[in-house]
């Protein structure tokens, strides 16, 4: 919505939340403390708010002024009930239909920004329909595409935009007034209409596809481990194949965020509700083998530590689920710090911008061990030198840059020894490491033998 308010002026943008907390945060005199830390975001909402961005926490007043609403709340995996694990909980998007029905006095084309199963849009327009006062409503598809840690760049130059809607003239009417507003910056050839369904599914497609590329270049990062062969060299050769090209081919101790595997579990139960058993059975093998990667991983530690990690110190280099965001939901470290914290390690965690309550918050979620026991057993540094002295291991979880920077020599001399490294980014040089006396793992590649 930022974007949207700094490409087209003439056009007010009003962020509404029922969390105050969050909207007072984004109109925090101080950019610093906007609740999501994006790459160039904060020039963005320096440049639009106060002129024709808003953020507010009076949601019906917003509903009321607007003649397009995006509803943009959490479709997360349902935790009761039945498709419990798996079926997104669209009790979120009900209420919000349900407000704009309530408070509507005029028609309004209304968005599903939201990720949402297939079809949901008639549920939408049933609601809206039955308990409405009268006015019209056109319901569109417009499922967002950013990935987060880039999310300005790729809505400022975005690969397409899509925009689902009815093919009655009424639909017609909404996909092209939608269509102009994106048509300020993004050109017309990559703007994509289509019908709703073939839209709403085409994000879980996406979504799908992403991360079954992670999984496919993960599965292979374990067979090179065991046969010699090295996964860099193998993506890379399979990546100048054109038919397969070079994007999303990095292995890594899996994938997070908050949407690959809830979007993934959400086809998973469409296709099992449709009776496709061997189309969710296809689907699902991808999240079992990015559990496995990160299990894989917390083994590899424990072995390479003489099959003990209890009360030893071991550093965490990134908490956060990618680079250059501060967002930790279904971040690899949380999974991989629950395992260890099982085993009694102790762990040191550093990471540029997740703060300590999150850390802790995240922890606490698992419901693993009491909050005590997570604060005795984990400490959070502000500095990653603090975090590694007096460590037997390093652990990388997430890439960021500035790991790549450090004085790995300083961090050396300040370790136990054997002091070992686990790449879980394959992010640092085996070679430099190697040379400073490390013993250095990459997944993928393995630790080198002697
Ligand atoms: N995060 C991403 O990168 C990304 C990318 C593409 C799509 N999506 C999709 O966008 C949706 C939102 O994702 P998110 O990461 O921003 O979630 P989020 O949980 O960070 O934000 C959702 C917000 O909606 C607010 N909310 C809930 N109910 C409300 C109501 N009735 N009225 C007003 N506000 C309400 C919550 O307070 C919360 O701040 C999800 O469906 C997600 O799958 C997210």
């Amino acid at each position: 919505m930022a974007v949207i308010a700094q490409q087209c002026p003439h056009i007010e943008v009003t962020v509404v939340d029922l969390n105050e907390k969050r909207i007072a945060a984004w109109n925090d005199e101080n950019l610093e403390n906007l609740p999501v830390f994006e790459p160039g975001l904060g020039e963005i909402v320096k440049e639009a708010r106060g002129r024709n961005l808003f953020f507010s926490t009076e949601v019906d007043k917003a509903i009321d002024e607007a003649e397009m609403i995006f509803i943009s709340v959490n479709t997360p995996t349902k935790t009761y009930g039945k498709g419990k694990g798996m079926a997104a909980d669209l009790k979120y998007i009900e209420l919000c239909a349900r407000q704009i029905a309530r408070v509507s006095k005029n028609d309004k084309i209304v968005v599903e920004k939201s990720t949402l199963p297939v079809r949901t849009a008639s549920a939408i327009k049933s609601i809206l329909g039955h308990t409405g006062n009268g006015v019209k409503f056109e319901i569109l598809s417009n499922p967002e595409f950013l990935a987060e840690g880039t999310a300005v760049s790729d809505l400022l130059k975005p690969d397409r935009v899509l925009i689902g809607g009815d093919t009655t003239p009424e639909g017609t009417k909404a996909i092209s007034t939608l269509s102009e507003i994106y048509a300020h910056w993004v050109p017309n050839e990559r703007i994509l209409t289509t019908n709703v369904w073939s839209s709403e599914l085409s994000k879980l497609t996406a979504n799908a596809f992403l991360a079954q590329r992670v999984s496919s270049i993960n599965a292979m990062s374990e067979i090179c481990e065991k046969s010699g062969a090295d996964v860099n060299e193998v993506a890379k050769a399979i990546g100048m194949d054109s038919r397969i090209g070079p994007k999303f081919l990095k292995a890594s101790v899996g994938f997070g965020g908050s949407c690959f595997q809830k979007d993934i579990l959400n086809l998973v139960y469409i296709a099992k509700s449709y009776g496709l058993d061997e189309v969710a059975d296809y689907w699902e093998q991808v999240i079992i083998m990015n559990d496995h990667q990160k299990d894989r991983f917390v083994n590899q530690i424990i072995k390479t530590l003489y099959n003990t990690v209890s009360d030893k110190k071991i550093a965490f280099l990134g908490w956060a689920f990618k680079k250059d965001t501060n967002d930790t939901r279904e971040s690899a470290a949380i999974k991989v710090a629950d395992h260890l914290l099982n085993e009694q390690a102790q762990i040191s965690v550093y990471d540029p911008k997740v703060n300590a309550a999150q850390i802790y918050a995240d922890l606490d979620y698992l419901g693993t061990r009491a909050p005590k026991e997570n604060k005795d057993l984990l400490s959070i540094t502000s500095s990653p030198y603090d975090a590694c002295k007096e460590s037997h291991c390093v652990a990388i979880l997430t890439e960021w840059d500035e790991f790549k920077t450090y004085d790995w020599k300083k961090i050396y001399d300040s370790m136990l020894k054997p002091a070992v490294i686990f790449d879980g980014r394959a992010l640092l040089n085996r070679n430099e490491l190697e040379e400073l006396g490390f013993i250095y793992y990459q997944i993928g590649s393995g630790i080198t033998q002697h």
